[in-house]
């Protein structure tokens, strides 16, 4: 089977991982600008003041995409860049640099498919209290607008915010991203809160500017299994599933909580503050919402946890494992899974059964993979890059999201993450993800990778050999 004509076949970055240029052209100072300084926080120090250097090399980027045959490209804006001190006065330098990527895009045929919220935010604003603060709704919802007149006539694909389980989670409990909060679980349902009303108002915004295209949200998609059919195992997956993903898609999906979560919540006293008002706009926009994104690398299995005391922690970079916060359940590393090398565990598998997870809660919302991909050290055998393990990653989860659409799943587009290779927040550059190769020992030079040819191929006959 061939994927259908109206699949996009695409590949992602996001404006911190790629961009540099961290004080240029009047951008604002960003919370990770700051935090990715602070001694420790950051694998081997490293940060995004100069990234990848997209931001002078789009056009070498662009061109390299083109000649992939890439059909879509998905980046973020950087919030900084075009609202230096987060509300108020646009930066005309930054409103630039997009409009000349956007174009740049446009020439060759590629669709810019835009991400709003990549976890940089204005310095100014974390530092009022960032998403705890119901001040940055407003102002998110005043910059997401200026985004929309500013590239809405060439830009039809919209995502708000990338994967609000993870900055709010980082931020607020393990303190792993800004602002390098922890264990506080008032703020950090706060913030979730917060950020939904914020997509909620953005949506309802670019929908009364009848700009006609579409618009949802990006959210991790880590479907939770039991390991076994174990009672309380399987009753352990349903709050970890509650937690960690009807939490995240309800509000958006049905505009209300899961009362499981909520109940809970407020049994131990964390519940968010919410107006009448607020839940009203969730509500109201439930059904404007044109897809979800999800960002599917692995699924979790878990058990009941029994050891309260346990310190075998969650890890904050995502490796299999560990006790949730609130000690109810645990993530299980399993001999019969495989993992990568960050202990990630590869599994296609989950994705097909997790899809199905959706549609049977959400029904037949329109669905793309934003972003898919292996982290990776890249052999590399003179000169050339042979990144076969990854080609081989993106090749099974092709597969995985043709099953998918054969049984009935509305899935639209794949973006395998990354375009490019970019700075990991927390593992520096050590972690490669891209198509293409960027030598840190010889000026930033770009160069191609065996994946690249790889993936050319597969959108070039559609998927149909796979
Ligand atoms: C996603 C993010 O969580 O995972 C990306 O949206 C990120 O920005 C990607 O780079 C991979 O994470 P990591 O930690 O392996 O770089």
């Amino acid at each position: 089977m061939k994927f259908p004509k109206d699949f996009l076949f695409g590949a992602a970055s996001a404006a911190y991982q790629v961009e540099g240029a961290w004080d240029e052209d009047g951008k604002g100072v960003s919370n990770w600008d700051v935090f990715s300084k602070i001694p420790g926080k950051t694998f081997e120090g490293t940060n995004g003041d100069v990234a990848v250097d997209h931001y002078h090399r789009y056009k070498e980027d662009v061109r390299l995409m083109a000649e992939m045959g890439l059909e879509s490209y998905r980046f973020s804006v950087s919030w900084p860049r075009i609202m230096p001190n987060g509300d108020g006065k646009v930066n005309k330098k930054g409103l630039d640099f997009y409009n000349n990527l956007i174009n740049e895009c446009l020439k060759y045929g590629i669709v810019p498919f835009v991400t709003l919220y990549h976890w940089d935010m204005p310095q100014v604003l974390e530092e009022k209290g960032g998403w705890t603060n119901k001040a940055t709704i407003d102002a998110f919802v005043k910059y997401a607008e200026t985004c929309f007149k500013a590239f809405g006539d060439r830009v039809k694909h919209w995502i708000t915010f990338n994967e609000t389980i993870v900055f709010c989670k980082s931020g607020y409990m393990s303190a792993a991203h800004p602002p390098a909060i922890e264990n506080d679980q008032k703020k950090y349902f706060q913030a979730t809160h917060n950020v939904f009303v914020a997509h909620a108002k953005s949506v309802e915004v670019y929908k009364k500017l009848k700009q006609y295209g579409e618009i949802g949200i990006t959210h991790v998609f880590n479907p939770v299994f039991s390991i076994d059919n174990n009672e309380e195992n399987v009753d352990a997956a349903e709050h970890a599933n509650n937690f960690e993903l009807y939490w995240y898609y309800d509000p958006i999906l049905k505009g209300e909580y899961p009362e499981y979560v909520s109940n809970i919540l407020k049994e131990r006293n964390v519940l968010p503050d919410m107006t009448q008002d607020e839940l009203d706009v969730l509500k109201r926009n439930a059904d404007n919402n044109d897809f979800i994104g999800l960002n599917y690398y692995q699924p979790m299995r878990v058990a009941k946890n029994h050891d309260i005391n346990s310190n075998e922690k969650q890890s904050p970079t995502g490796a299999a494992g560990g006790v949730y916060f609130d000690g109810y359940f645990k993530s299980v590393v399993m001999k019969d899974k495989k993992y990568t090398k960050w202990g990630w565990e590869i599994s296609p598998e989950a994705f097909v059964d997790g899809t199905k997870m959706l549609k049977e809660r959400y029904g037949d919302i329109k669905l793309y993979v934003t972003e898919n991909g292996l982290g990776d050290i890249d052999l590399i055998i003179e000169d050339e890059i042979l990144d076969v393990p990854r080609a081989k990653f993106i090749e099974e989860h092709l597969r995985a999201v043709k099953k998918a659409i054969s049984e009935g799943v509305n899935l639209k587009g794949y973006y395998a993450w990354s375009v490019i290779d970019l700075l990991s927040w927390l593992n520096g550059y050590k972690k490669q993800y891209g198509f293409i190769y960027v030598d840190h020992n010889n000026n930033l030079a770009r160069k191609k990778k065996y994946s690249y040819y790889w993936y050319k191929n597969v959108i070039e006959t559609r998927g149909e050999e796979l």
